[in-house]
């Protein structure tokens, strides 16, 4: 019997009971099992650049102990390798792991836009376009799942900043929401089917993720067809009833069996139907029962990994100028190597997805190792940002006496991480200050960048050479050794904009938003398609990259297989001397739009790795999708009739062929929405960003909440602990999550960790606080405790604490 039918099976022998018990976890990363029928629990637990598999104390946070794991470079570095072939064998390699480890689950992919460099999580997505974070979550959950291990695409939906994470409403217009916020999801889910969906923390347009009966069962199970479970991110459910009607089906991590309990009350009173709990429990067991099908035991997974995560680190780094063939570094140079971040590389991020790294090298070691001849000054410290002159002094003496000077820099910890944004694009002064007097006594200065997310450059223009790292895994120092050298030539592109100022940036007046609620004003322009649109000069356009080798584009080919099918071709040809790999981009451009476009659109991409004076054809399919806008009168995917231009190209600002195709367009167009002919300010987006309260009002088709000031009251479980801070409660509260926050800490205790717990101890609404106390906390306790606060006299609540 396969497991679907004996899921349907062993679900028919369910009691009632038994089958709300399926709903939530059993604590923080196991399911639930049910024994009378023989179904075993199973462990999910996170990653997705590594496996965080916890054995003692647990967290959602990244503080405590987990096994040791392969460590890859984060997201935001792998969307620039552009390969998808090179994603897959990443999956591969994680989904071994998982089942060395006897791990049903890991807990990503993100798929989240970069909506604003500011997001503190930013490290963990993909892109701001999303046709990449699609492309590139899908091939990472198809080289997971190959293994028998499922994933969990997340975090669904809209979900695009750290501020107010739990509580923050995204208020963002239809068509937007469906073109940039959701595409990257749905491609995942109809590529690649991941087992689990993880919904997200926040609400969308008023309604939270987890209890959204039309993004969970309409969007991503009707019209997407996804057969999978969905889980709610960690303490995310809000009305647990509204929730499995929503298809919510696994509330995580399981903390009291309060939700159970109301599930089945639910079902005795006939408020939710038994039907719709018998569709949750089949999709948790079968998914149960399917990650327990025999699969081979892998072994020595790490050390066979560790190559792995050094070629991903280097197909992922971005050469971001390179002036006077600076780089590869002459043979036998002097080279002063520079900063901290050189011994001590920060090669992941803070938060969930931090684990514990299996090796772990460095850029020194990795010079040293190679034979280069070097020298070494700190130049910073890591463990306190303050300018230090004596540093600088002793690495510009450094410096002086060496052929060339390589500072490693970038944005420490406490700069980017989970729970929290950033405030501004600024790298420490420590760091600036550095560069700038090391590159004042040897103009032969190479920064070599480590951090999740664009930043400011003030030293731009006098340095040399800057290669961009990202969070490049535990190999990230031979992966950067090796692009020094030029054992391996750079063949990363951006997969996002570094733009000029962050006031550059569309959303920068409107991120974080007020503290309940984000306005997405600036609609379907996110990155590049603001920027190019706007005419808005940048520092590094999407899709840019250098190589120490040069190609060039020939013979495009524009073949019209029927209606709206298009297949192109065009030659490729590495005309220089060294070996190296090229992202070639596809975006189409449409002419005359009735509607408000972006200038170009990423719509199909190819990576070839060519030897000297070697051609390849790549060969790119267009579709119905790649020309369509979404009507939100015809609720639809439509085409407008008009001249379309293709351009395959080596970055978004540099176009090497261009075709143009005609389209008689679907006949939908008089379905068009009269509100978008009267848009005028989205028609030519203003420089800096700016649209009138009036004309986001149209574009949404309602008023948008005004920003919920703090404290809100009357008080709900929906308030948060910041927002009940000056009540007598509240106080009591922070007092003592405070002092759990510590014992939590422990020795681990580091500026990031604490700010990190702050925040989500500030924001956290009270609902979640049964997740917090794992199992020490039960919905009445924290009705009571909303009573307290709103003013009501409750009878032996100080006992509680
Ligand atoms: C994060 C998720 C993570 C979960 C479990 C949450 O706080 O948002 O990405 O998978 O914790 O650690």
């Amino acid at each position: 019997m396969d497991y679907k039918a004996k899921a349907k099976k062993l679900v028919s022998q369910m009691t009632l009971e038994e089958k709300a018990s399926l709903c939530s976890g059993r604590d923080f990363w196991y399911l639930k099992g049910i024994e009378r029928l023989g179904l075993k629990p199973v462990m999910v637990t996170d990653g997705p650049h590594g496996l965080r598999k916890q054995l003692a104390s647990a967290d959602h946070l990244g503080i405590n102990q987990s096994v040791p794991s392969t460590s890859f470079p984060t997201a935001s570095a792998t969307a620039c390798s552009y390969d998808r072939k090179l994603l897959k064998r990443m999956g591969e390699a994680l989904g071994e792991k998982c089942v060395s480890e006897e791990v049903a689950v890991i807990l990503g992919p993100g798929a989240n836009i970069k909506r604003s460099p500011l997001c503190g999580r930013n490290f963990e997505y993909f892109s701001e376009d999303p046709y990449l974070t699609g492309e590139m979550a899908a091939a990472l959950i198809e080289g997971v799942q190959s293994k028998n291990v499922g994933t969990s695409l997340k975090h669904f939906a809209a979900n695009n900043q750290e501020s107010n994470r739990m509580v923050g409403d995204s208020v963002v217009d239809e068509r937007a929401f469906y073109e940039i916020y959701l595409t990257g999801f749905e491609m995942a889910v109809k590529k690649a089917q991941p087992w689990t969906v993880m919904c997200s923390y926040n609400k969308i347009n008023g309604t939270y993720a987890s209890d959204n009966e039309f993004l969970l069962n309409t969007i991503l199970r009707k019209k997407w067809g996804f057969d999978g479970l969905v889980v709610s991110d960690w303490g995310a459910t809000d009305d647990r009833v509204q929730g499995v009607k929503a298809g919510m089906d696994l509330e995580m991590p399981g903390a009291s069996s309060d939700n159970d309990a109301e599930i089945v009350a639910a079902v005795k009173k006939g408020s939710l139907s038994e039907e719709d709990l018998n569709k949750t429990a089949l999709r948790i067991t079968e998914m149960i029962l399917k990650s327990q099908e025999e699969k081979p035991a892998p072994e020595h997974v790490d050390t066979h990994h560790n190559a792995l995560a050094r070629e991903v680190a280097t197909k992922s780094a971005v050469l971001l100028k390179n002036s006077e063939s600076i780089l590869p570094l002459a043979k036998n140079s002097k080279i002063a190597v520079i900063g901290e971040m050189a011994k001590n590389s920060r090669y992941q991020g803070a938060g969930s997805s931090r684990i514990c790294p299996a090796f772990l090298d460095n850029s020194y070691d990795a010079l040293v190792e190679a034979g280069a001849c070097v020298t070494y000054a700190e130049g910073y410290s890591l463990g306190n940002h303050k300018v230090d002159q004596a540093k600088i002094e002793e690495a510009c003496k450094l410096a002086k006496e060496s052929d060339v000077a390589i500072v490693f820099a970038g944005l420490p910890d406490e700069y980017e991480s989970e729970g929290f944004d950033r405030t501004t694009m600024d790298m420490p002064e420590s760091h600036n200050q550095l560069i700038n007097a090391v590159v004042k006594v040897n103009p032969n200065t190479i920064v070599v960048l480590q951090l999740g997310a664009p930043v400011a450059m003030p030293w731009m223009d006098q340095v040399k050479g800057i290669l961009l790292m990202y969070l490049a895994g535990q190999a990230g120092g031979s992966a950067t050794a090796d692009l020094l050298l030029g054992n391996v030539n750079p063949s990363g592109k951006l997969a996002e904009t570094f733009p000029k100022a962050l006031a550059d940036n569309p959303s920068a007046d409107y991120f974080p938003g007020e503290p309940k609620a984000v306005q997405y004003r600036e609609s379907i322009y996110v990155g590049y398609r603001y920027y190019d649109t706007a005419g808005v000069e940048v520092v590094f356009p999407f899709g840019y990259g250098l190589s120490y080798t040069t190609f060039e584009y020939s013979d495009l080919k524009i073949e019209q297989k029927d209606q709206l099918n298009y297949k192109v071709t065009s030659m490729i040809t590495n005309t220089g001397t060294v070996a190296g790999g090229e992202a070639v981009q596809l975006y189409i451009h449409c002419n005359e739009s009735k509607i408000f476009r972006a200038e170009k659109e990423l719509k199909a991409f190819d990576k070839v790795y060519l030897q000297p004076g070697e051609s390849k054809t790549v060969e790119f399919e267009l579709d119905q999708r790649s020309f369509a806008y979404y009507n939100t009168k015809a609720a639809d995917w439509c085409v407008e009739g008009g001249t379309y231009v293709i351009l395959v190209a080596s970055s978004s600002a540099d176009i090497r062929l261009k075709g143009t195709i005609e389209l008689a367009g679907d006949g939908k167009e008089s379905l068009l929405s009269t509100s978008y002919e009267a848009l005028g300010e989205y028609k030519t987006p203003s420089k800096p960003f700016r649209v009138s309260d009036a004309q986001f009002e149209k574009l949404l088709g309602r008023k948008p909440p005004s920003g919920i000031r703090l404290p809100s009251e009357p008080f709900t479980v929906n308030s948060t602990i910041g927002d009940i801070k000056d009540t007598f409660i509240g106080k009591m509260i922070l007092k003592v999550t405070k002092k759990q926050m510590k014992k939590m800490l422990g020795e681990n205790s580091d500026p990031t960790m604490e700010r990190m717990m702050e925040a989500m101890v500030f924001e956290m609404p009270l609902r979640a606080m049964k997740m917090a106390a794992q199992g020490t906390m039960t919905t009445k306790r924290i009705e009571g405790i909303v009573a307290f606060a709103n003013g009501r006299i409750i009878k032996g609540i100080s006992k509680m604490f």
